[in-house]
């Protein structure tokens, strides 16, 4: 999730507005689950085992005290073995420290950590956990916890961590300035874990979304500074959606067409499409595109900066995004092909609006589920939360000062790995697809600007429909659901891959979890190609 700055005071209306209208006061005494209910869903898991303490693999006198033996509400069919609680920064000092989960893959064990941030900023990684590529997933409309066949797990060692501090249960002040000081901060986490959980000479892949598009590669270029292989050999990165290049404005500049392209979804009427083509050309955006969208480059882009005060007619993104709500009170900058009704969600935050059923709290808020998984009980969880940064200004406006990663730690991370993916949803329109694009060809990485071809070769997924095969079996549709095709477009260039991602928007493993899963075997080295 990215949230432009001034979302903060919209957020913080609507919450004073929720506890206002008195919407939470049946929150702490119901759970929303009756036993019966809590059977039928067992009664309809498909997949699950028990870990007994002997497949335990990292289970020890020093990491037991993170064991989690049971969720609230989670069949104990689900669960496979898994850690969290809070490693501080430094081992004689808690008063800072990141919150984590860890689990290890469900299959044969491997030397590998794939680490997962999302971003906000301010936002909690556990959203990935819970509802993207975590083992036990919770999402939007789901009535009761399922097991995601898709996870990450079944890959790969996942660390989800609530990244920086300040963000969901992890203790301590924000103090972030800028990216290097959460990232140092993440170093002294990172080598405390490893001790805890003796692990050593192990492959490290960074991932994340939206503004971890920033945390990603700072933390990759920390660990490379470290010089120490085998507490930090960098062995890839992946960022989906991120907030990478001059985003706010590339989002200015490349909504038009998506909104020529795509307004069979967002319904808004002909005169205002014709304001915004008019609008495109006269802020010079149609220009911009035409003199720097080019593969190979043949020129950098001039900075920008889009001062709304100074030029309101030329925010077109954040107009669409006001002006999208009129048409449909459901719109989902996140997912924009929703439509009402708003769907639930148990984290409390189905699109910018806070929202949930009535009866279902914000799970990782709920006291029994913080005691399960070693989390403060005093800390109020929300899944977003801030401001996480905390100077002032910065190059986009975020209260953090790094550089634009493109402009040195990405390209680093590239050359020393040769294995990054950078994703875009192609529905997604909290960051589009072509804004990303652009900040790409502005890039330099091994020896060149930018790509020099045009992506153009399909993603085929080919992995089956796991997840609801058993109903269209049962409802007689057997077998139809099984092969998805082309599914995006791919291109690799210089260690740098770049995957499209049809159907999808900004929450890439939640709403196209089969590509994904192939993001992550390429990422891991199993496949060289999408
Ligand atoms: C684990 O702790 C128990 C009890 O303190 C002790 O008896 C045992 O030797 C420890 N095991 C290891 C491997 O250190
Ligand atoms: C860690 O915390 C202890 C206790 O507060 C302090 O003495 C020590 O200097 C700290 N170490 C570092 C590296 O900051
Ligand atoms: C993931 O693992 C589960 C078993 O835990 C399996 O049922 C499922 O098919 C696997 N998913 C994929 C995509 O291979
Ligand atoms: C956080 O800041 C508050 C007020 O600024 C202060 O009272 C508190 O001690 C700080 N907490 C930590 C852990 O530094
Ligand atoms: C740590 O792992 C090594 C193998 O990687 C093993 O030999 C050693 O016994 C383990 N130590 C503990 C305390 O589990
Ligand atoms: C890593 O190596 C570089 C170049 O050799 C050196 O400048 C840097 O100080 C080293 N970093 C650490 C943490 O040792
Ligand atoms: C580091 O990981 C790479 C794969 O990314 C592997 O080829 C190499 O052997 C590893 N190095 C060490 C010292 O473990
Ligand atoms: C993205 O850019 C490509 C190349 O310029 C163009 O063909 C396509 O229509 C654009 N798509 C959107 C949604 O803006
Ligand atoms: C890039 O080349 C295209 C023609 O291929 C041209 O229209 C455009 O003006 C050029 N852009 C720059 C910045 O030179
Ligand atoms: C393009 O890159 C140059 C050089 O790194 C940088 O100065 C400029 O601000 C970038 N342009 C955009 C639009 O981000
Ligand atoms: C934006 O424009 C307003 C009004 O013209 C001006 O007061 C402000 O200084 C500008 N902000 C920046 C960062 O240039
Ligand atoms: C979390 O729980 C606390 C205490 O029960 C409550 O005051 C707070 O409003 C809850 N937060 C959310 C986002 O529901």
């Amino acid at each position: 999730m990215k949230l432009p700055t001034w979302n903060w005071l919209t957020l913080v209306a609507s919450l004073l507005l929720t506890v206002a209208s008195g919407n939470h006061r049946d929150v702490s005494h119901r759970r929303g689950f009756t036993p019966q209910a809590l059977e039928d869903l067992r009664a309809r898991s498909l997949y699950g085992r028990d870990t007994p303490v002997a497949d335990r693999l990292y289970y020890t006198n020093a990491t037991k005290e993170y064991f989690v033996e049971s969720l609230p509400d989670i069949p104990k069919s689900f669960m496979t073995e898994m850690y969290s609680g809070i490693i501080p920064v430094n081992m004689s000092d808690d008063s800072r420290g990141f919150f984590y989960v860890f689990q290890p893959r469900v299959g044969p064990p491997v030397k590998e950590i794939t680490i997962w941030f999302n971003g906000g900023p301010g936002c909690s990684s556990l959203e990935g956990f819970f509802q993207e590529n975590g083992r036990i997933q919770w999402s939007w409309g789901q009535y009761s916890p399922q097991i995601n066949p898709y996870s990450w797990v079944n890959l790969t060692n996942m660390l989800w961590v609530e990244y920086p501090i300040g963000v969901g249960f992890s203790p301590g002040n924000a103090t972030a300035i800028n990216e290097e000081e959460p990232a140092a901060e993440f170093i002294q986490f990172f080598k405390n874990f490893q001790t805890i959980f003796n692990i050593s000479d192990y492959k490290i892949y960074v991932t994340g979304e939206s503004y971890a598009g920033r945390y990603v590669p700072y933390v990759a270029n920390a660990m490379l500074d470290q010089n120490d292989t085998t507490h930090f050999n960098l062995s890839g990165a992946l960022v989906y959606d991120p907030c990478i290049g001059s985003f706010d404005y590339a989002n200015a500049l490349s909504v038009y067409p998506f909104i020529e392209q795509y307004n069979n979804i967002l319904g808004f009427n002909h005169s205002y499409v014709s304001s915004l083509a008019d609008r495109d050309k006269k802020c010079g955006y149609a220009e911009y595109r035409k003199e720097y969208m080019h593969f190979p480059p043949n020129a950098t882009q001039p900075p920008l900066y889009l001062n709304s005060t100074a030029d309101p007619d030329c925010d077109l993104w954040n107009e669409v995004y006001d002006n999208a709500y009129g048409v449909n009170p459901c719109f989902n900058v996140y997912e924009p092909n929703l439509q009402c009704p708003l769907l639930s969600d148990p984290l409390g935050f189905p699109s910018d609006l806070i929202y949930s059923y009535p009866g279902l709290p914000p799970y990782f808020n709920r006291t029994d589920v913080k005691k399960a998984m070693h989390a403060p009980v005093t800390t109020d969880w929300e899944l977003c939360t801030g401001p996480v940064f905390v100077a002032d200004g910065g190059p986009e406006d975020y209260g953090d000062l790094s550089a634009d990663p493109l402009q040195g730690v990405l390209p680093r991370v590239i050359e020393a790995t040769n294995r990054v993916l950078i994703s875009n949803g192609a529905l997604d329109l909290e960051i589009l697809t072509n804004g990303t694009m652009l900040a790409i060809q502005n890039m330099t990485w091994n020896g060149k600007q930018g790509f020099q071809k045009a992506p153009s070769k399909p993603i085929v997924i080919k992995i089956g429909d796991i997840q609801y095969e058993e109903v269209f079996e049962s409802s007689g549709l057997g077998g139809l659901d099984s092969y998805q095709g082309v599914m995006g477009v791919q291109h690799f260039e210089r260690g740098l891959m770049w995957a499209e991602t049809y159907l999808s928007g900004h929450m890439q493993p939640q709403f196209q979890p089969r590509s994904s899963f192939r993001h992550m075997q390429w990422l891991l080295g199993r496949t060289d190609a999408l």
